[in-house]
């Protein structure tokens, strides 16, 4: 049996390749450094989504406008019990409230709900009144006008358009693997994406890059980095925002983001900082682990992007689902249009009935 299914192919996609040995993502044919920064997260979309959905509009950034005019509606089903959850829970019993159906306006509706339903809670946990979406805009310039009820710069929508693109898909990650499950049995889209989003939820997948500034806020000066790691590693815990099951090599995604911190220009002194936690942290790991090669991965640079974007750190994961939903969408549609019911075996190790003497 493989621990973990490592090493178990699962799919055929011609959605996304992460070549772990060679460090590089390939979307469609395209790598990832031809996208992130160039392409805008609607573009990915209608890359992603091209024959697997059905009618899609070919002003794809004017219908993701309006996706995000019709969920919004949903925002007034939020109440003080949900908001007294966490976001990524609150926002994802928004978004089991839509309609399970296949076709290309549940598709962009599900694309445009993790944006819509984030910037509302923010801020109504903030004790501010959600914003209603701009249609003209678009996703990334909305979802930040949204967050702070007040429009962005222009290098932040780029910014976090270009962290959308960085994070729009990746393989068989274990939030796409969940979402094909639940496709295959045609369960439809919203059940498939509520699949993803509570796999994506979860420290070892998604939920890394919170606490990562949690860690960074612990460690406060680069002196106090290699104590404070190998203090954590003496207790068991794992280094958030390092290793991966697939890249032996650096995440590429990482250094896109990286290059992004720098063009937004971080908080004086954070991103020298961080480099210099991830610099302790890579040698601790070395030291500690020589035969595992654990490098940075997307999440630590993720931390310092949206850091910088004015995100709180526990709404972070839901701005991965902003992203991660169009791979997700394409992966469920993907598997219901080619793949069949995915029921794999297990192996028994239980005791047997005792036979009657
Ligand atoms: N900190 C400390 N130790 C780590 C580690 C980390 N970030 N990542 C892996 N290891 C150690 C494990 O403890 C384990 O050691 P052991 O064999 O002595 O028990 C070994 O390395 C497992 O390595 P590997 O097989 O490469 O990991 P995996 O495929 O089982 O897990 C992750 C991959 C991502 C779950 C894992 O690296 C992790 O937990 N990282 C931290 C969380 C994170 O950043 N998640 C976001 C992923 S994009």
């Amino acid at each position: 049996m493989t621990n973990g299914l490592e090493n178990v192919v699962a799919a055929e996609t011609v959605l996304s390749d992460v070549d772990g040995q060679a460090g590089r993502l390939i979307i469609r044919g395209r790598s990832l450094d031809e996208l992130a920064g160039r392409a805008s997260f609607e573009d990915v979309v209608a890359l992603l989504l091209e024959g697997f959905v059905d009618g899609l509009p070919a002003d794809l950034p004017a219908a993701l406008g309006r996706a995000r005019a019709e969920v919004f509606a949903e925002v007034s089903a939020l109440d003080a019990g949900l908001l007294a959850r966490s976001p990524i829970e609150a926002m994802r019993a928004l978004l089991a409230r839509l309609a399970d159906d296949e076709d290309a306006a549940t598709a962009l509706r599900l694309i445009a709900a993790p944006a819509v339903f984030t910037a509302a809670v923010v801020r109504a946990q903030a004790g501010h009144a959600p914003m209603a979406p701009d249609p003209a805009l678009s996703h990334a310039a909305d979802v930040l006008r949204m967050l702070r009820g007040a429009p962005a710069s222009e290098p932040e929508a780029r910014a976090l358009d270009a962290y959308l693109v960085t994070v729009c898909d990746h393989g068989l990650n274990a939030s796409t693997f969940a979402a094909r499950a639940v496709a295959s049995t045609r369960a439809g889209l919203t059940s498939a994406v509520l699949a993803g989003l509570g796999a994506l939820k979860g420290p070892l997948h998604g939920g890394a890059p919170g606490p990562i500034i949690g860690m960074l806020d612990e460690i406060g000066a680069p002196e106090n980095a290699r104590p404070w790691i190998e203090a954590q590693l003496d207790q068991g815990e794992r280094l958030m925002g390092f290793g991966h099951r697939v890249y032996k090599v650096r995440d590429p995604r990482a250094d896109a983001l990286k290059a992004a911190v720098r063009q937004l220009g971080a908080r004086h002194g954070r991103l020298e900082f961080a480099e210099a936690v991830e610099a302790a942290a890579l040698a601790v790991l070395k030291d500690r682990k020589p035969d595992r090669a654990l490098q940075t991965n997307v999440e630590f640079y993720t931390a310092l992007l949206l850091e910088a974007l004015a995100f709180p750190p526990d709404a972070f994961t839901c701005v991965f689902a902003m992203g991660r939903v169009a791979g997700w969408i394409a992966h469920a549609r993907e598997q219901a249009l080619g793949g069949r019911l995915i029921r794999p075996q297990s192996v028994y190790v239980g005791p047997r009935p005792r036979r009657a003497a």
